[in-house]
Order: C-alpha cells, then sequence, then structure tokens
C-alpha cells in the first residue's frame, strides 16, 4: 500500500464512519501569536476544542501538514523528521473512547490490514497528587478489541522497569501518555486543553534484534524503548481537561484528538523501520543519492527531510531571515548549503527536489506546485549562503580552538549558526564548546535577544520575547482606539504578533483615511503616555461579558478566563502576557493599512 492509498483509505474509512473532511490548515499558523509553526493536528481545533462550534460539526477527519523542531538533532536517523503528516480525526464532544479505540483498531487491521499480533497500545497510570484517573476504562475496551481477533491482552505496569512480561497493554505516566501542546501537565498554562491518551506502536519484531544492537541493551525492552525495535504510530488523545491554575477541571465536552504519522504508518505497512525507504521518500533519496554521489544514509536523510520541509514551509508563504518561523527555515536550509559544501557536492539539488515534492504531493497539498516561487526563495537563499557562509567556512579552519565568543563572531560576520559551527569545524575545535558559551555572547549582544528557537517550548510554543509582550499590549490599545475613532461595528477578527510588528484584523467596511490613520495613532500614544496600570483578573465568561469585556472567540475557555484591563480605557478576554504600564511601551506607528478580505481591514503597526 502506497502512502497515498493510506492516505485517502483513512480519510474514507472516518467519512463512512460519519465524519465530515478538513483540509490541511498552513503550517504558518494565522492568529495566535504563541506559536511559531503549526506542530500538530491540534493547533487549528484548538477553538473546537474548547468548545466553540465547527461549521462542519462534531465528527472531523483531515491530514494535517506538521511541523515540529523537538526532533531536529535526531533527524538523520531512519525515523526522525521534522515535517511529517498527520492523520488526525476528531470528536468535538461526540464520541469518546468507547467508538474511537475499536474505530482506530478496524482501520489498523482491517481497512489497511496491519497485523494485529504486532500492535502494543500504552494507557495512561494515573496520578494521584494531580487527582487524574488511571485509565482502566481504555484497557477494558482494548482487551475487547484484541479478544475477537483472539489475541489476550494482559495489561501490565512497570514495564520500562521491569519488562514486558508478556503483555500487550503498558501503563505508563504522564510523561508518556498525557497529551497537551505545551506538554506534561505541570508545564501546561492555565486555559490549556489536554488529556491522558492511549498510543499505538508497532512491533518491527524481535527477530530484528534492534534492541540487542542498541545502546539500550542493558535495560529492559518496552514499547517506549527509544531502541527503535517499537515505532509509535497512533495516538487516541481523549482531550477532556483542561489546566485551572494548579488543577484541572473538566472541558464543558469530551473530545477524540487521534493522530497518527502517515510516514510512519507506511513503515509499518511495509515492515520496515526506515521511513526513509517508504514510497513518501524513495524517489527524492535515489534522486539525492544521484546527485550527492557517495555520501552516508544520515546525511542523505538529512538532506531528504530538510528539503522536504522547506519547500513545504515556503510554500506556506515563509521566508528565510533572521527571525522566529523564518529563522528556523533558515536553519535548514544552510544545514542543507553546508553540507554540500562539506561534502563537495556541486550537483544542484534544488530544482530535482522541488519537482519531485511536486509531483508526490501536488495532488493533494496544491500549494507545492507553485514550484517558480519556491525555487526563487530558495535560490536567493543560497546566495547569500555563498556570498556569506562560504567566507565563514573558511574562516572557522583558522581556529584551533572556537570559543563562546569566536562562533558568536562567526555567526554575526557570517551568518554561521551555532549548530553548523558544531558540526563545521575540525572535533578539536569546538570540543569544549557549548551552546550556554554561545548563547551567553548572543544575549550580551543582542538587545532583543529571543531567537526562534532558543524560546521554543516543547510543541513549538514560543516563549514571549519582551518586544511582543509590549506589541500585544498595544494591540489591545489599537483594538479600541479603532472602536472610539471608527465606531463600535469594529470587532477583532485575528491578530497575528512577532517580535517586530503586530498586524490587527477588524471589521471595517472602507478604507481608513489618513486622517482616521493619525487619530488612532495619537489617540494609542496618548493612553500610552497616560502610563495606565494594567491589570489582570480571573472571572467566568458570564461576568466577563456582563462587564463589557471584549473577546475574539465565543469560545468557553473552562470555568473562568482571564480579563485584562488597561486603566478605564480597555478591557478583554485574554490569556495575556501583557506589560505591567503602558508607559513601557514607547511610541506607536502604523504602517500599513489595508482590505484583508470583504469587510475586514487589516493593520500592521510597530513600537519604537
Ligand atoms: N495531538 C496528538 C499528537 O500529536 C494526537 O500526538
Amino acid at each position: 500500500m502506497s502512502s497515498e492509498e493510506i492516505r485517502q483509505s483513512f480519510l474514507e474509512f472516518f467519512k463512512k464512519k460519519g465524519h465530515k473532511i478538513v483540509p490541511s490548515s498552513s503550517l504558518i499558523p494565522e492568529n495566535d501569536p504563541t506559536t511559531l509553526f503549526t506542530g500538530s493536528g491540534m493547533q487549528p481545533m484548538l477553538r473546537y476544542l474548547l468548545g466553540e462550534k465547527h461549521p462542519l460539526g462534531k465528527q472531523i477527519v483531515d491530514v494535517q501538514k506538521c511541523f515540529r523542531t523537538d526532533d531536529i538533532d535526531e533527524v538523520g536517523d531512519n525515523r526522525h523528521t521534522t515535517f511529517f503528516e498527520m492523520l488526525g480525526n476528531w470528536s468535538l464532544g461526540d464520541f469518546f473512547k468507547k467508538e474511537q479505540i475499536p474505530w482506530i483498531f478496524e482501520f489498523l487491521t482491517e481497512t489497511i490490514s496491519l497485523n494485529p499480533e504486532n500492535i502494543y497500545v500504552t494507557v495512561f497510570r494515573g496520578n494521584e497528587t494531580l487527582k487524574l484517573l488511571r485509565d482502566e476504562e481504555s484497557v477494558k475496551i482494548w482487551q475487547e478489541v484484541f479478544g475477537r481477533v483472539e489475541i489476550e491482552a494482559k495489561a501490565v505496569d512497570f514495564s520500562e522497569r521491569d519488562g514486558m512480561r508478556g503483555g500487550r497493554i503498558f501503563y505508563y505516566d504522564e510523561k508518556k501518555n498525557w497529551w497537551s501542546r505545551t506538554g506534561v501537565p505541570n508545564e501546561m498554562p492555565v486555559g490549556e486543553p489536554g488529556g491522558p491518551d492511549s498510543e499505538i506502536f508497532w512491533d518491527f519484531g524481535a527477530e530484528l534484534k534492534i534492541h540487542e544492537k542498541s545502546k539500550f541493551k542493558n535495560q529492559p525492552c518496552h514499547v517506549n524503548c527509544d531502541c527503535g525495535r517499537f515505532l509509535e504510530i497512533g495516538n487516541n488523545v481523549f482531550m477532556e481537561y483542561v489546566k485551572t491554575d494548579s488543577r484541572f477541571s473538566l472541558l464543558p465536552q469530551k473530545n477524540v484528538d487521534f493522530g497518527g504519522g502517515l510516514e510512519r504508518l507506511v513503515a509499518a505497512k511495509n515492515n520496515d523501520p526506515d521511513i526513509f525507504k517508504t514510497d513518501v521518500f524513495s524517489e527524492l533519496v535515489a534522486k539525492i543519492r544521484e546527485l550527492a554521489g557517495d555520501i552516508n544514509d544520515n546525511a542523505i536523510r538529512v538532506f531528504a527531510d530538510h528539503l522536504r520541509a522547506s519547500v513545504f514551509l515556503i510554500a506556506d508563504g515563509l521566508k528565510p531571515s533572521n527571525k522566529e518561523a523564518g529563522y528556523i527555515l533558515r536553519r535548514l536550509l544552510r544545514r542543507i548549503l553546508a553540507y554540500t559544501v562539506k561534502y563537495d557536492i556541486h550537483a544542484d539539488l534544488f530544482p530535482a527536489s522541488v519537482e519531485i515534492i511536486k509531483e508526490k504531493f501536488g495532488e493533494i497539498y496544491p500549494e507545492v506546485k507553485e514550484t517558480k516561487m519556491i525555487l526563487e526563495v530558495l535560490e536567493d537563499e543560497k546566495q547569500k549562503f555563498h556570498e556569506a557562509i562560504g567566507r565563514g567556512i573558511k574562516e572557522i579552519e583558522k581556529y584551533p580552538k572556537i570559543t563562546g565568543k569566536d562562533a558568536f563572531y562567526l555567526y554575526e560576520t557570517f551568518g554561521l549558526p551555532f549548530e553548523l559551527i558544531k558540526e563545521l569545524a575540525p572535533k578539536d575545535a569546538v570540543k569544549a564548546l557549548s551552546k550556554g558559551d554561545f548563547d551567553k555572547e548572543f544575549e550580551k549582544h543582542q538587545e532583543l535577544s529571543r531567537t526562534a528557537s532558543a524560546g521554543m517550548f516543547k510543541g513549538g510554543l514560543v516563549d514571549m520575547s519582551e518586544q511582543t509582550i509590549k506589541l500585544h499590549t498595544a494591540a489591545h490599545l489599537l483594538m479600541e482606539s479603532l472602536r472610539q475613532v471608527l465606531g463600535n461595528h469594529v470587532m477583532q477578527k485575528g491578530s497575528n504578533i512577532t517580535a517586530e510588528r503586530l498586524r490587527l484584523d477588524f471589521s471595517h467596511p472602507e478604507k481608513l483615511t489618513a486622517e482616521e490613520i493619525k487619530e488612532v495613532e495619537d489617540l494609542v500614544n496618548q493612553k500610552i503616555q497616560e502610563d495606565l496600570l494594567v491589570k489582570m483578573e480571573e472571572m467566568n465568561l458570564e461576568q466577563a461579558k456582563k462587564q463589557g469585556a471584549m473577546g475574539v472567540f465565543e469560545a468557553k475557555y473552562g470555568e473562568k478566563v482571564k480579563v485584562y484591563s488597561i486603566g478605564d480605557f480597555s478591557k478583554e478576554i485574554c490569556g495575556g502576557p501583557h506589560v505591567q504600564k503602558t508607559g513601557e511601551l514607547g511610541h506607536f506607528k502604523i504602517i500599513k493599512e489595508k482590505a484583508s478580505s470583504s469587510g475586514v481591514r487589516r493593520i500592521k503597526a510597530v513600537l519604537d
């Protein structure tokens, strides 16, 4: 079965069960200043998991493009990638465990005919301190579905300590069997939904002796062991909680978020643990091998992963830059380009790769057919690289020992990212060089020091830089100023904040005049000068509405919402964070005003 067949049969399977198919969202999230990339199927579904009604109903199926940097250092082995496709099926307050588990088992074992003997599952052990229950309900349902194919499914606890002991179902703690965008329960911010999950693993077989050959050979092998014998192919998240202070409350609805890695499912179907040997990658890998000549498998996989990821990111409108998402893209591309220098590859990998990716994915993701634009971005970055980095690589070799200061100099002068310096310099020269040394220099030199990668949480959320927080507060001032200048019909339709600028979409039927823009700017600046105090109060949604708080989405945020007020000028339901006093903001300036869609205007503004 090809990846196309598996992808399609997943959509059709759940369509038959009553789900509605929705297309993938962009890899670059809209209206979410807290995250750089869509890293899971959940990202675009967040509002619906919290209770807003999805226009297509309560059962949704999709294939979502995802990009994660968590495993970027692992890319090169046989199973990690940055970009991947996630098959998703969703209950938005509809069905729950007793439907989902049998359905997914049916899909895996009947629709795509995976042998149930090779399937193992995990469930949540529970946590008394957090008052989160042990998931015995899922165990019972799994036992029943395995029973139907005559597999006795014994549930075993502590396999990570004591081995698998003939089990089929394994309990794990919240580090393994809990899912939210922000990781384990303690790390979740207030208002964030999450829940216990039940993961599905494929066993490539004891006879391959993968464990015995791995560095884990002296520990017991279990399904979550990183030796590579078992591969997680799917995850049922039973998303019924929302974080409230240090505890959890039940969401107003029970949700299911299933995510299955397409590339991994194809690998399971091939019964070969190397996802780069699946049809998803085979042509690209063959082409790279042909063009690059005799280089090792790890380098080929890095090329294949990074090329594919870059093409998809560019197709969604991203450009390489020195900030945030653009910086991550630059790192991917510069790694590819630096490898071509390191391995002395003279062939041009870009045109052939872009073409293969278009042929392979263009039907389901038409954006990758924009090959002319994609190639232009790639070529432009290549030129910049050759101008600056080429010199940098030569420069590196002059150093018998590279200190944090040297590394920062190489970064600043030649654009060489830290990771590349580590990779390209002679081993002895960088033995003592740590990321910490580099970061210290970086912090010293950069006023606005947050690069995206430094601020990443698990799952791709970005820690807000000081400037982002300021712009966020400015966005509230802007919103209220627009209402006062243009009228109360003005409602927020979306926002997106980076460290450089804020973008606000709002309802208004016509172009703003120069006078209106000036009036809005002046009002914001006046409120900045008044140095108003920003206050946060938690209250329930009804109270917040009664007090006239503005809110973008009509979501139920759980029991309570945060309401931020700025003096008595503005009041909005919002997750924060904000500055404490508006005097911190500096000078506000609108740099662009244009149409966003029919009846919606878009403003870009900066603080200087
Ligand atoms: N959102 C879940 C995950 O990414 C399915 O594992």
